[in-house]
């Protein structure tokens, strides 16, 4: 790292596993555009798309497309994701030719209700996959335990969203996590945990380490920085999948994730959508069928920076998981997460002093900004973002030109 005369910090550039740009087919939310526009303005180089878009990015012509459209119009470099269902086994090999960056299962229903497949099925997908040398990741939560448990609470009348921690409980993601730890061990399959919620689930990854299976996993800073009281004072804006978990899951989620070193990466997990869907006229509304997820590409950066400020940890390892380890882990490194390269590399400059407070949401430069974050103050905010020599942002003020961004070659 490189310190300036202001006392900005240079660090390697950001890099961002999980954001939902919603390109193809879901444009009314997001698209590429929009998605890394927020990304340069945040202080993020790399981004890198879940595929439960419409069509789903379930076949190589779709992703394809995937591609095609945000190599017309991102801001920052980009990956995207395939997913696997039980409808596309046989397309293993064919998709791993264009070249994602990996593979994505949705265990359970999620946003988009991509059917997942079954453990039959995951099974052959680890195999299928393990030829192909890539990692696959998994929204890491039970469905049936998920459904059991939201059935039961409906029928006692209680009150989502207050409950919504209680009726996608820590057990339904910890359950998911040791199994696939389990199908891995069996097949040798490269696997990652997405947006790891709890200390529970954090645990069973280190136990997944410690008996040598390729497990990596990702947190994000909403599991980090709010405790499931957020439910009570934001309702439906703050609901997620998974959900934002009890004090003592998240302060496990710290030492074991964190501390000890379970997780390896930070991602947003950034799934914008309409103010309407998030029902943020009525959060506390009968929402049961409201949706989850909201924005994050330009909180991220201040959020961990502000931990760092408060003493939680060091920048150095805050850079590591940010930026270092996701290109390692997911096979872009040292291209991505490394000044190493001269000229050509991608960096953010980040002020680890400013305070500030997001406080309207419209600052913010997605299509839909929908955030917990909204009110909340931070001390840390990226100041100028660089891909491959070029600045693309530079005090929040985006910059570059739409189609500067290219896709990541990882073959
Ligand atoms: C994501 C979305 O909106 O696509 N929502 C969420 O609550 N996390 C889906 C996902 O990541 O599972
Ligand atoms: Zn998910
Ligand atoms: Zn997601």
């Amino acid at each position: 790292r490189v310190l300036d005369a202001e006392g900005n910090v240079l660090v390697p550039g950001i890099v961002d596993c999980h954001i939902h740009n919603r390109e193809p087919g879901l444009e009314y939310k997001e698209d590429w555009e929009s998605a890394t526009r927020a990304a340069a303005a945040g202080g993020v180089t790399t981004v890198v798309g879940m595929p439960n878009t419409d069509p789903v990015i379930d076949r190589p012509e779709h992703l394809e497309l995937k591609f095609e459209r945000g190599e017309a119009s991102a801001h920052v470099d980009f990956q995207s994701y395939a997913v696997v269902t039980s409808e596309n086994l046989e397309l293993i090999p064919e998709i791993a030719e264009i070249g994602p960056l990996g593979f994505k299962i949705f265990l359970g229903s999620t946003v988009g209700d991509v059917p997942p497949p079954n453990d039959g099925e995951i099974l052959e997908a680890m195999e299928k996959i393990r030829e192909t040398g890539k990692r696959l990741g998994f929204h890491e939560e039970n469905g049936e335990i998920i459904d059991h448990y939201t059935e039961r609470f409906k029928a006692e009348g209680r009150n989502e969203p207050i409950d919504h921690s209680h009726s996608r409980p820590v057990i339904a993601e910890r359950e998911a996590v040791e199994r696939m730890l389990t199908f891995a061990e069996e097949t040798g399959a490269k696997i990652h945990m997405f947006h790891v919620s709890s200390g529970s689930a954090a645990e069973a990854v280190a136990r997944g380490k410690s008996r040598g299976v390729d497990v990596t996993a990702e947190t994000t800073p909403h599991y980090l920085w709010f405790t499931e009281d957020v439910m009570r004072e934001k309702g439906n804006v703050a609901r997620v999948q998974p959900p934002i978990r009890n004090a003592d899951e998240r302060e496990r989620l710290w030492d074991v994730g964190i501390d000890d070193g379970a997780i390896d990466c930070i991602a947003t997990d950034h799934a914008p959508h309409t103010p309407e869907e998030k029902m943020v006229d009525d959060p506390f509304g009968n929402t049961w069928d409201a949706i989850s997820g909201f924005v994050g590409l330009e909180t991220e950066v201040p959020a961990m920076l502000t931990f760092v400020d408060r003493g939680r940890f060091t920048l150095e390892e805050w850079v590591r998981r940010h930026s270092t380890r996701p290109a390692q882990v997911w096979g872009m490194y040292p291209q991505k997460g490394s000044l190493q390269v001269g000229t050509d590399a991608d960096f953010t400059v980040v002020d680890p002093d400013r305070e500030w407070t997001l406080e309207d949401r419209t600052e913010l430069h997605s299509k839909n900004c929908v955030t917990p974050f909204e009110g909340e103050s931070f001390t840390g905010k990226a100041v100028a973002t660089v891909v491959r020599g070029a600045i693309v942002a530079e005090k929040g003020a985006v910059v570059g030109d739409s189609g500067y961004g290219t896709r990541v070659d990882v073959e």
